[in-house]
């Protein structure tokens, strides 16, 4: 058994977390010989509903489950923290976009970021969850000046699961047979599902779907996927979500064995990338870090999409300019 690790995970009564707690309580994102200990951070009118969830915690008799800590301040509940997932935030409704919500949800990660800059354990590793995802950690980054900027994520590994996925279903393969599959960009209806690296079996994948069917129909399904989820299901997607965050931070601690996966992470300035955006890119885990994939070929269809998502997340960034020091 190694150390106990504390997990902090932000809107903790919420929908996403009724699922995240569970998993992260299993072994699932450490491993199975790490204890862990949760920290729960909820706003004050919800942290009656944050104990309740803790009580069904505790009645799951998890084996590596160490203690559960419930509170209203952020000081708290980053405090020694090892990893942190920043749920907590407003989900959109129908017929809305992500980026509705930065008015709202954007003032509360600046706050955060600074608890977890003045508290958090020295290895911390943040996962913004919370939309719009990638401009909410921009923020927290910013507010964390002493924290190497590369420990600041945003959560874009749903949009590569739902890739995956879509292109299992359409190829009648499993989604676990795919390689170098990347969504480029934005967690927004901006964002860049790229199949041009994308291997099946020794096959490129590019060869095994036509260009109308990539264009047209699947780079906008994963690109809408969200909204459909909303729409179909009247809220937007918890299990999936929770899901990912599980897939991004277990690979962020463990690795990720050689294959692509995506995250959102502070650019480099790869790719011609602005740098500090923080922008999904292609990335393999390794030893406790991500590292871009680099040095790729890109065509003018790559180019032209990235660059609409720099310029999306750009404009996000002016939007909320008053909130990053
Ligand atoms: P929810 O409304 O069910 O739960 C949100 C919880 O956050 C509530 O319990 C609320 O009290 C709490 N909260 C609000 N402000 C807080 C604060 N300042 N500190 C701590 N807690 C706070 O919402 P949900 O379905 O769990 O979704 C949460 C967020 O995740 C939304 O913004 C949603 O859009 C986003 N999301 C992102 C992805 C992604 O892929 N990046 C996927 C799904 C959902
Ligand atoms: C998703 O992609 O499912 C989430 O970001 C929720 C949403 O608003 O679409």
């Amino acid at each position: 058994m190694t150390s106990v690790k504390k997990i902090a995970v932000t809107g903790a009564a919420g929908n996403i977390s009724y699922s995240l707690l569970w998993r992260i309580a299993n072994g699932d994102v450490y491993g199975k010989d790490t204890p862990v200990e949760l920290s729960l951070l909820e706003i004050p009118q919800a942290v009656g509903a944050a104990e309740g969830v803790a009580m069904e915690l505790d009645d799951s008799a998890f084996p590596l489950l160490r203690g559960i800590t419930i509170t209203d301040d952020a000081n708290k509940a980053f405090d020694g923290a090892n990893a942190a997932f920043l749920v907590g935030s407003k989900p959109r409704g129908k017929g809305e976009e992500r980026s509705a919500l930065l008015s709202a949800n954007g003032k509360i990660f600046g706050p955060q970021g600074k608890a977890i800059n003045d508290h958090a354990a020295e290895d911390i590793r943040v996962l913004v969850v919370g939309n719009p995802a990638n401009t909410n950690a921009l923020i927290c980054q910013h507010a964390a000046q002493d924290v190497p900027a590369d420990r600041f994520t945003a959560m874009m590994r749903l949009d590569h699961n739902r890739a995956l996925s879509q292109l299992a279903t359409k190829l009648g393969k499993n989604s676990d047979e795919f390689q170098k599959v990347v969504v480029w960009g934005n967690h927004s209806a901006t964002q860049f599902p790229d199949i041009t690296f994308a291997e099946v079996g020794g096959q490129k994948v590019s060869e095994l779907v036509d260009e109308k069917w990539y264009v047209d129909e699947f780079i906008p399904r994963i690109a809408k996927r969200g909204a459909e989820i909303i729409e179909v299901r009247g809220n937007s997607s918890a299990a999936s979500a929770a899901s990912a965050a599980v897939d991004h931070m277990h690979d962020w601690i463990n690795g990720s064995d050689g294959r692509w996966v995506t995250a959102a992470l502070p650019s480099t300035g790869a790719y011609g990338i602005e740098e500090g955006l923080i922008f999904g890119q292609p990335t393999i885990a390794k030893d406790g870090r991500w590292e871009i994939v680099e040095g790729l070929e890109l065509s003018d269809f790559q180019r032209e999409r990235i660059q609409r998502n720099v310029d999306e997340l750009k404009e996000e960034r002016e939007a909320v300019k008053d909130l990053l020091n």
